[in-house]
């Protein structure tokens, strides 16, 4: 059985460093793959003490003169916007450098050294540094990952099984959300537990959802979205951390992985109303500065196409 990489179903380190970078006109596909071997043993030398976690993710572009071995469906994001008018923009990228540990001083290291060796062929897009906020809150004081599948089903939830094209590997969708913290905080304990249809004290879920509710956009379901007496189906695996910038820019870095593309696709326009559903009402308080789908392959595929 082909295996994922380590860093994506591993317990989350405290602290995260996420990368984008794209390839510049006349880039040496050589120079980067030598500097992605590189970064896929960052780590091993003497004095690092803390495990440290690193991912490589790729957009469809990349992934395509890495290997042949594609994903089905794998396709760039498309950006999403509601009858309404609110936008969840496009910013995809070929590659994703997805690194975490308990010791953020090498989370910057590693992406430092790898950006550097590749400077002269590809362009940083964006970096963000995120962090574990307490017991996996978000900004707003809500448990993130509750509704995640158990460990012991993360692999056939989120990774291509064998004897597919892609098998080891994940699908990801990788967006950051700015939170307006001081609306959401503006609302009533009643309505922030609308918002999201679980409670803020321990993540209960509300046994009546509201029609905007995140769940009612999220929880996909056998039958209705969030109706609880039907199983669930094309659940996904999240990895989200929250971050805060100088400026007093806030929010969450959304990571989430699946075996396929389609649920997440599916998720994204359900929260934007895309579907005939009213939109979900986390949006009245943050928005996608940036939304990008990759695809991480297994460790065999790396080995094959990298070394
Ligand atoms: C600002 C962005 C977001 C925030 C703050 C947020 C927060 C939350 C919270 C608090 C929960 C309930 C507790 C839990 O199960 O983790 C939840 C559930 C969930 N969210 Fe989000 N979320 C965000 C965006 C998204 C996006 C973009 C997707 C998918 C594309 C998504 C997919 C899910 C899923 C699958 C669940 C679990 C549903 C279930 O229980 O089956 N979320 N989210």
């Amino acid at each position: 059985m082909p295996n994922p990489q380590h860093a994506i179903l591993t317990d989350l380190q405290k602290y995260q460093w996420y990368t984008h970078m794209s390839r510049t006109e006349g880039a040496d596909l050589g120079v980067i793959k030598e500097a992605m071997k590189k970064v896929r043993r960052a780590g091993d030398e003497v004095g690092v003490t803390s495990p440290l976690n690193v991912c490589l993710l790729f957009g469809p572009t990349l992934l395509a003169d890495l290997t042949d071995d594609m994903p089905e469906d794998f396709q760039p994001y498309p950006g999403y916007e509601s009858p309404d008018g609110k936008v969840a923009k496009a910013t995809q990228e070929e590659l994703l450098l997805w690194i975490h540990s308990d010791d953020k001083d090498i989370c910057w290291e590693t992406q430092f050294i790898f950006r550097t060796a590749v400077a002269e062929h590809m362009s940083v897009a964006r970096e963000t540094p995120t962090f574990v906020y307490r017991n996996s809150l978000d900004l707003t004081g809500f448990i993130d990952g509750t509704g995640n599948p158990e460990p012991a089903h993360q692999y056939e939830k989120a990774i291509v099984p064998d004897g597919k094209p892609g098998a080891g590997g994940a699908f990801c969708i990788a967006q950051r959300w700015v939170h307006d913290l001081s609306y959401f905080e503006s609302l009533s304990l009643e309505d922030q537990e609308a918002l999201f249809g679980r409670t803020k004290k321990d993540s209960t879920r509300l046994d009546k959802q509201p029609p905007t509710s995140h769940l009612s956009h999220v929880e996909l379901r056998e039958g209705d979205t969030a109706d609880a007496s039907k199983p669930k189906r094309g659940e996904m695996v999240r990895r989200s951390t929250p971050y805060a910038f100088h400026d007093g820019t806030v929010g969450l870095y959304f990571m989430g992985f699946c075996k396929d593309q389609a649920p997440m696709r599916e998720r994204m326009e359900a929260i934007y109303g895309m579907n005939g559903q009213p939109r979900d009402a986390l949006t009245d308080y943050s928005t996608p500065a940036s939304g990008s789908f990759y695809f991480a392959p297994s460790v065999e595929t790396l080995d094959a196409a990298i070394g």
